[in-house]
C-alpha cells in the first residue's frame, strides 16, 4: 500500500511541479511560435504516458501485492496486448514526430528578402559581420584568419570592403525583419542560441551552417553557446540588440569606421 501510494504522489507532485515550476522558458521574441507548439505536444503526450504508466504501476502494486495462498499466473505472451500497444505506441510517436517534420521544412527555408548577418564562433567569443550598403557578404576563409583579420575575410572580394565586422561586441538586428544567420567556427564545434529567438544551430569548423529568424519585439538578448567547446564554454556569450528599423538604420550609419576596409588597410 506504501508504495501504491508513493507512485501516485510522483504522479501528482510531477504534475504540479510542471505545472508550478518557475523554470519556464523565457518570453517568445522571433517568429519561431512553432517551436513552442511542438514542445508543448510533446510534453502533453509523454506527460499522458507517464502518468498512464505509473498510475498502472501503482493500481498493480496494490492490485496484485502479496497475499498467502495466492499464486501469480504465468502468462508470457499476448497478441492481443502486444498488437494494442504496438498500435498506441505507434500512433504517440507520430503524432510527436509529425508536426516536427512541419517545423523543420520551415526552419530550413529561409524566406527570400532575408539579410545576411555572419556569426563567427571561436573559443571563446562571438564576433558578428554585418554586409554593408552593397548587402552581400565577402567571401571568408579560416585560413585567412591573422592577426589583423579576426574573421578571415577575403581581401580580394570587392563585396568585403564595406562589410562591418564586430568582433567579440554586440550584434544589432533591426526588428520584425528575417535574419538569415550565416554560422562559422574558427576552432572547435560551438552552437549559437538565442533563447528568446528559439532558434539554436551548431557551428562546424570548415563549413557554413546558417539559421534564420525573424525577430519580433525590441530588447537586449543573450547569445549562448550551447556546446561544450572548451574550459571557457560558460563565459562564451554575447548580446544581441533589437532594435526599432529608424533606430537600427541610424546605429548602421555610425558604423562606418568599423568596415573591413578601414579596420584592414592593407585590404584596399
Ligand atoms: Cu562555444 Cu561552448
Amino acid at each position: 500500500m506504501a508504495v501504491a501510494l508513493i507512485l501516485v504522489l510522483i504522479v501528482v507532485g510531477s504534475v504540479a511541479f510542471h505545472l508550478l515550476s518557475p523554470w519556464w522558458w523565457t518570453p517568445i521574441a522571433s517568429n519561431w511560435a512553432y517551436i513552442d507548439s511542438t514542445i508543448v505536444i510533446t510534453f502533453w503526450i509523454t506527460g499522458a504516458v507517464f502518468v498512464a504508466v505509473v498510475l498502472f504501476m501503482a493500481y498493480c502494486v496494490y492490485r496484485f501485492r502479496h497475499q498467502p495462498g495466492r499464486q501469480a499466473h504465468y502468462e508470457p505472451e499476448s497478441k492481443r496486448l502486444e498488437l494494442w500497444l504496438t498500435l498506441v505506441t505507434g500512433i504517440g510517436v507520430a503524432a510527436m514526430l509529425t508536426p516536427g517534420l512541419f517545423v523543420w521544412r520551415q526552419f530550413i527555408t529561409v524566406p527570400q528578402d532575408a539579410t545576411d548577418v555572419e556569426i563567427l564562433g571561436q573559443q571563446w567569443q562571438w564576433s558578428f559581420r554585418l554586409p554593408g550598403p552593397d548587402g552581400k557578404l565577402g567571401a571568408s576563409d579560416i585560413r585567412l584568419v591573422g592577426p589583423d583579420n579576426a574573421l578571415g575575410i577575403s581581401r580580394e572580394d570587392p563585396n568585403s570592403q564595406d562589410d562591418i565586422v564586430i568582433e567579440g561586441g554586440e550584434l544589432r538586428l533591426p526588428v520584425g525583419r528575417p535574419i538569415k544567420a550565416l554560422l562559422r567556427s574558427a576552432d572547435v564545434i560551438h552552437d549559437f542560441y538565442i533563447p528568446e529567438m528559439r532558434a539554436k544551430m551548431d557551428l562546424v569548423p570548415g563549413q557554413i551552417s546558417y539559421i534564420w529568424f525573424t525577430p519580433t519585439r525590441t530588447g537586449t538578448f543573450e547569445i549562448l553557446c550551447a556546446e561544450l567547446c572548451g574550459v571557457g564554454h560558460p563565459q562564451m556569450r554575447g548580446t544581441v540588440i533589437v532594435q526599432e528599423q529608424k533606430d537600427y538604420q541610424a546605429w548602421l550609419q555610425a558604423q562606418a569606421s568599423r568596415t573591413f576596409a578601414r579596420l584592414t588597410p592593407t585590404a584596399q
